[in-house]
């Protein structure tokens, strides 16, 4: 069998995700506002129909304030897709979700719980992108003057990880008992308190709510720096990464693969997941035209705005035809590194040009057929699994383009699902018998 291919949704319950001014639309084609609860159905229902492994939310708490964010409606704003999803998983059967949520803002026994719920809600759906978060504007939001420095963030993030890990392991398989007959409801020696105390957290246990079908989210990370990789094979099953170049995607792969070896994992158990914005259309020329029409109406200064958001550094007092040569942003280094290694000379209106809209080759525009090479090409040479998909127009739309024209094509060669395998999102994403699993799975000592 070729190997198959994953697809997400990639979107923030706001109105123009990542690809800025998509919310500009004509009047008469939109159904529903961007914050109405029909508009995300109706994505869901759409994602569905294309058999999409599911629907991700990236999410954000916060901003700088900056004119351009508001005035053009740049990631803002972004309200709480936690609230939405249980709405979307009652009008769907098969579709997976993934929340993002930081392990630098909220309390680990909140989220712990809220995902298990989520789970039990979604009957085993339900994924988390683990993020430390960027931005001291979103500090700001949680009683902090700024954001922790980098590496501590993930230090940070290791301590909660264990403590999510222990909520959800806090109840024994056989602990919830329901006996009529003698009145018992749960064991309690089979229903443990954890007693953490570590660095930055104290938590007794145990878990309050039950075990859900995944026991724990399917868990996504995406920080490119090396702490955050070596944070990835630690605690991932899935990575979701950017790149610019197959060449870049198959070093990226081969270090992921490195890592998880030197952590007892198997690299094949980790999923990796490229960004994409691809724009299909019944001929290649609409496409192209489609997306040059998208992209001109892109103000320069709304581009730079939002990668100062993103680089968390204020661009604007910078020379933007100058080589980025050394400058470090304590933001979205990786992404920023990622223009560089393409070419070293790249200029801030370079970067701006195409930031977050689409490849200037082009090669993710046209028809299904050329859309559909081009992906396979990407995971040939390039390597990974997959890709998360962002929306660059209304995105009932532009989803049901993609089921209609795309998928048909990716289902005809063999490479994506026809029909949804049973199971939950882990089972589907890491096989059969992965469930439930408490910790990813580690290689023993001797198999190393
Ligand atoms: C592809 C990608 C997507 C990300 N999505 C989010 C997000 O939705 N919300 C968020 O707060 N941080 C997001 N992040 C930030 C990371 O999780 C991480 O906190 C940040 O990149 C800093 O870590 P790093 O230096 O290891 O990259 C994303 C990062 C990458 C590379």
């Amino acid at each position: 069998m070729a190997k198959q291919m994953y697809l997400t949704g990639f979107m923030i319950y706001c109105p123009a995700p990542h690809m800025i001014m998509s919310w500009v639309y004509p009047r008469e084609k939109i159904r529903h506002e961007w914050h109405e609860v029909e508009y995300w159905t109706e994505i869901a229902q759409t994602l569905e129909r294309g058999k999409f492994d599911m629907f991700f939310f990236a999410d954000g708490w916060g901003f700088s304030s900056n004119r351009e964010i508001i005035r053009y409606g740049i990631q803002f704003p972004i309200q709480d897709p936690s609230v939405l999803v249980p709405y979307l998983a009652a009008g769907t059967k098969y579709l997976g979700f993934a929340l993002t949520m930081s392990t630098t803002f909220f309390p680990p026994y909140m989220l712990a719980r809220k995902m298990a719920t989520l789970d039990h809600v979604t009957k085993g759906r339900i994924g988390w992108n683990i993020v430390t978060s960027i931005a001291n504007g979103e500090a700001r939001n949680f009683g902090m003057d700024e954001m922790p420095p980098h590496d501590e963030r993930y230090d940070r993030a290791d301590e909660f990880m264990d403590i999510c890990n222990q909520l959800w392991s806090s109840w024994d398989d056989d602990a919830l008992l329901m006996d009529m007959e003698n009145g018992i409801f749960a064991d309690p020696d089979k229903i443990h308190r954890i007693d953490f105390e570590g660095k930055y957290f104290k938590v007794q246990g145990p878990l309050m709510a039950t075990p859900s079908p995944q026991r724990r989210p399917y868990l996504f990370q995406a920080g490119q720096s090396d702490r955050g990789r070596d944070f990835a094979v630690e605690h991932a099953e899935c990575i979701f990464a950017l790149a610019t170049s197959t060449r870049q995607m198959r070093a990226f792969c081969d270090d992921i693969a490195a890592r998880a070896e030197a952590h007892g994992r198997d690299p094949d158990d980790i999923k990796i997941l490229w960004a994409a914005q691809p724009i299909v259309a019944d001929t290649e020329s609409e496409a192209r035209a489609r997306q040059q029409e998208i992209r001109a109406r892109i103000p320069l200064e709304a581009s730079l705005a939002l990668m100062s958001s993103h680089f968390d550094y204020d661009l604007s007092g910078l020379d933007i035809d100058k080589p980025v040569g050394d400058l470090v942003v304590p933001g979205l280094r990786g992404t920023l590194d990622a223009y560089k290694a393409s070419n070293p000379l790249v200029t801030l209106r370079e970067i701006a040009g195409s930031y977050l809209s689409g490849s200037e080759d082009g090669l993710m525009i046209g028809t299904g057929e050329q859309v559909a090479d081009h992906m396979q090409h990407l995971l040939e040479e390039g390597g990974g699994h997959g890709f998360q998909i962002t929306p660059s127009y209304y995105a009932p739309d532009f989803f049901a383009d993609l089921t209609d024209k795309l998928i048909p094509v990716l289902q005809k060669r063999g490479v994506f699902r026809k029909e949804y395998e049973e199971g939950t999102l882990r089972e589907r994403l890491s096989g059969p018998g992965a469930g439930s699993a408490s910790r990813p799975k580690r290689k023993r000592a001797a198999e190393r």
